[in-house]
């Protein structure tokens, strides 16, 4: 039988910009920025992380967050974290924190180096309407319970969410219904995999270099990390590795298709109720027990 599924071409390629945020966290962000608002359901992503601990050792002091999931994801060292409703914990090298704020969470997250390194991704994800308002809840994963798949030669990946070849990713229930991967490709070989059509899919190199092949044609380009790359609708994802190993993350989600409004730390969906929470962290109403 012909195989007539097609591949998804790159739509978009974002260098990320340095910003600083939190206490003065320099950072790498892909988006928001005047290039890419909003790759619908993400809102943002950032790679943080230096060999230098004075570029994010004053972390993210207490800050508030609602209408969102927030989605921790570290290479190296560690992240201290505490919340408003008395959680507390550690997340380390390989771990995942996926955290639903919902309704809101008050939050400090601490960056911390392990042997000098300190390295990381933050996503946010949007939740639909009807879930803004929902309970906050965590979903603390530890390095050895996210699978480590081997799904061809050359090709190796950490699945986060999601389904590959017979294996689930540990993080589950999330609306957006997500994939998130982090995979390893050898030089020169070849990944490839189904997305749901008009699921948003995006591609974060972050090691190495990958090799674009133009579509009907013997050319290509190198594009090289980092870089954040927004695929077109289709059914499959193919990256090829160029003469070296490389490393990036796949996400994708399903669009919600709903007006957002931002303000910081906040998504919800219109500007009233942004300024009701606003007024809510005035008079002391924002966290609900
Ligand atoms: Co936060």
């Amino acid at each position: 039988m012909v195989s007539n599924r097609t591949n998804r071409k790159v739509k978009k390629i974002i260098k990320p910009q340095v910003v600083l945020e939190g206490a003065g966290v320099r950072l790498k962000r892909s988006f928001p920025t005047n290039v890419l608002d909003y790759p619908d359901p993400f809102l943002l992503f950032d790679h943080f992380g230096s060999d230098d601990p004075a570029d994010y050792l004053a972390g993210f002091p207490m800050h508030p967050h609602r209408g969102i999931e927030t989605v921790t994801y570290m290479l190296a060292g560690a992240v201290n974290h505490r919340d408003s409703i008395g959680n507390s914990g550690t997340i380390r090298a390989g771990d995942v924190q996926w955290m639903t704020a919902g309704r809101g969470i008050l939050h400090e997250e601490m960056p911390e180096p392990i042997d000098g390194h300190m390295e990381g991704f933050q996503l946010w994800v949007n939740l639909p309407s009807g879930l803004k308002m929902t309970q906050p809840a965590y979903q603390e994963v530890a390095a050895m319970s996210i699978p480590g798949v081997e799904s061809g030669p050359g090709v190796r990946l950490r699945l986060i969410v999601g389904n590959v070849d017979e294996f689930t990713g540990p993080v589950v229930g999330i609306a957006a219904e997500p994939v998130y991967l982090d995979v390893a490709l050898s030089e020169r070989v070849v990944f490839s995999h189904p997305f749901p059509r008009d699921h948003t899919v995006l591609i974060y190199l972050y090691r190495g270099s990958i090799y674009l092949v133009e579509e009907n044609t013997n050319t290509g380009k190198t594009i090289y990390a980092p870089a954040m790359l927004l695929l077109e609708d289709g059914d499959m994802v193919t990256v090829r590795s160029a003469d070296e190993p490389v490393r990036f993350l796949v996400m994708s989600g399903k669009p919600m298709n709903e007006q957002i409004f931002r303000y910081g730390p906040f998504v919800m969906n219109t500007r009233a109720e942004i300024e009701q929470t606003l007024l809510e962290l005035r008079n002391g109403t924002f966290i609900k027990i």
